[in-house]
């Protein structure tokens, strides 16, 4: 087994001691960057592109290539789980995923199996295998899956969805196919993950992008209950993130669901969210993507304020920097070099200054 020589996002993870903040991007390798794009076009579509291992392979380590990041994520996306229940995923350009085959009815729901990881999904964990052998112990390798509430939403509403009403619609009149899909799922998801890590990922994210659509007690019921049940069947041997698309609110409960870190929306403080989880889990994020959109210099004011927003490093420090959500295609990508060199110096010296600090 080659040895990793970056492992500070393994390190922050666990909450120990770093030089600096190690930083990754969701959504790092995309349409804004020209070299992804060109792959893309060989590819001959997305889907395409996910399923061949090795242009999977070329596309995560494209921005490697380009900037100091301090892990690589498998290029994938979530759907590919109902994909392979056999819903029939497309993509149909400027409007996003959309299935044939909505999971609608009680017929619909019973017809729903359980995915084989080593048959249906073999691509993806093909994906890994290759991804971990050419990035030669460089950064870390991050696998990752949707949510159970997340891909019950894609699977009912058949795409995306601005108000959800199907996926509500089932929820509040049939609880019980509701909650015979989210079980199916969590099987799923946990299997998925599984089979991502014994392929060689390193560490593994769940996204539970729609988990703050729902709730309180929806949230409760229908999606934290059955991410908790994953992490539990997963009983993983590598760290695990969790991150919920508004779920600042349930920062206490999505910590103790046992997870490592708590992926956060840049709705959220810092500051506030490490005093309240912070010595539980580690803290994932959360620059609003469109800070992006600036000049590369308020990029870097933006990025130190949420450096100090999550405060001094010590004890446990166990931040990682990321964007609140994924990057948009719009962006700059000289914008992605000021932040990823500003987050390393800045946190290099917030470290140098406690040091300093300390001997005094
Ligand atoms: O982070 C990474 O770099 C890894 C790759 C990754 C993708 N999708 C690649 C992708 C990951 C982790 C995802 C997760 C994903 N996919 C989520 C959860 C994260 C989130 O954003 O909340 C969701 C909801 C999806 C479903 C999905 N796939 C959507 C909504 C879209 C965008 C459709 C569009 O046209 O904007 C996709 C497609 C997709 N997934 C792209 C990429 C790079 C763009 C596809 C393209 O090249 O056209």
């Amino acid at each position: 087994m080659i040895s990793l020589r970056n492992d500070t996002f393994l390190r922050a993870l666990r909450r120990e001691p770093t030089e600096y903040t190690p930083i990754w991007l969701m959504r790092q390798a995309g349409r804004y960057l020209p070299e992804y794009n060109a792959t893309r076009k060989r590819a001959g579509s997305f889907l395409a592109l996910c399923k061949s291992p090795d242009l999977a392979c070329e596309v995560t380590l494209q921005p490697l290539a380009r900037y100091g990041l301090d892990a690589a994520i498998l290029f994938s996306d979530i759907l590919t789980i109902p994909d392979a229940m056999g819903l029939g995923l497309y993509f149909v350009d400027g409007e996003g995923p959309k299935f044939e085959r909505p999971v609608r009815d009680e017929s619909d729901v019973a017809r729903l199996a359980v995915p084989d990881p080593g048959a249906e999904l073999q691509y993806v964990c093909d994906a890994v295998a290759t991804i971990r052998t050419a990035l030669g112990g460089r950064v870390p390798l991050i696998g990752f899956s949707g949510s159970p509430w997340t891909l019950a939403c894609y699977m009912v509403e058949g795409g995306g969805s601005d108000d959800f009403r199907r996926v509500k619609t089932m929820l509040y009149q049939r609880p019980d196919l509701m909650h015979r899909i989210l079980d199916v799922n969590a099987r799923a998801v946990s299997l998925y993950l599984r089979a991502q890590i014994a392929a060689g990922a390193q560490a593994v994210m769940l996204f539970d992008s729609w988990g703050g659509a729902l709730s309180d007690r929806a949230f409760r019921e229908f999606s934290l209950a059955y991410v908790e049940r994953v992490l539990r069947e997963l009983d993983s041997q590598v760290p695990v993130i969790v991150f919920t698309k508004g779920g600042g609110l349930w920062l206490e409960a999505i910590a103790a669901t046992g997870c490592d870190a708590l992926g956060v929306d840049w709705t959220v403080d810092l500051g506030a969210a490490r005093a309240r989880v912070g010595a539980r889990c580690a803290i994932q994020g959360n620059l609003d993507p469109m800070a992006l959109m600036a000049s590369p210099e308020k990029v870097q004011a933006e990025a130190i304020a949420v450096l100090e927003s999550f405060g001094a490093p010590g004890e446990g420090y166990g931040h990682v920097f990321n964007l609140g959500h994924g990057i948009s295609q719009h962006t700059p990508p000289e914008s992605v070099s000021a932040l990823v060199e500003i987050v390393h110096s800045h946190s290099a010296q917030m470290r140098r200054l406690r040091v300093s600090a300390s001997s005094l």
